[in-house]
């Protein structure tokens, strides 16, 4: 049976509560991401930075750790929330990141406080991308 679509509502008001609680002190850019995993759950991050700027950490990193950490195994679909005039698009490490978890089509919406401003695939922001197949021999 084909897998109900991913409530991007629900992502959005995951997504935007955590971004509150993003620390941030340094760059004073909040991100807030959500993930809707295969178990059906929504797992949720924010960046926290540090003084020794980079051992700063990723919305997305975040966002990825709570969901290993809550057994589940894949990302269905994906939210960013940020604030300003630009899209908050996943970094390139962030990408490499989700992309052990997540196909290819993996829907990624980038949002801002008014909404949903822009849907790629993962495929779209990392083209052919090296996942754990490509491992396989
Ligand atoms: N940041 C994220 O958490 N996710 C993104 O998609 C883009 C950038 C964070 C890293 C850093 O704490 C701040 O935003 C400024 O780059």
């Amino acid at each position: 049976m084909a897998e109900p679509a991913p409530d991007f509502d629900a992502l959005f008001a995951v997504a935007q509560a955590v971004q509150r609680r993003a620390y941030a002190p340094y760059s004073r850019f909040r991100v807030g991401a959500a993930l809707l995993a295969d178990d059906g759950a929504v797992y949720a991050g924010c960046n926290v930075e540090n003084a020794a700027y980079p051992s700063g950490s990723c919305a997305e990193q975040g966002a990825i750790s709570a969901l290993i950490a809550g057994g589940a195994k894949a990302i269905r679909a994906i939210l960013v929330f940020g604030e300003g005039e630009a899209l908050v698009t996943p970094c390139g490490a962030c990408r490499q990141r989700i992309r052990e978890f997540a196909p290819p089509d993996t829907p990624v919406a980038i949002a801002g406080p008014e909404g949903i401003r822009a849907r790629f695939t993962l495929d779209a922001l990392l083209p052919a991308s090296f996942g754990p197949e490509n491992l396989r021999p």
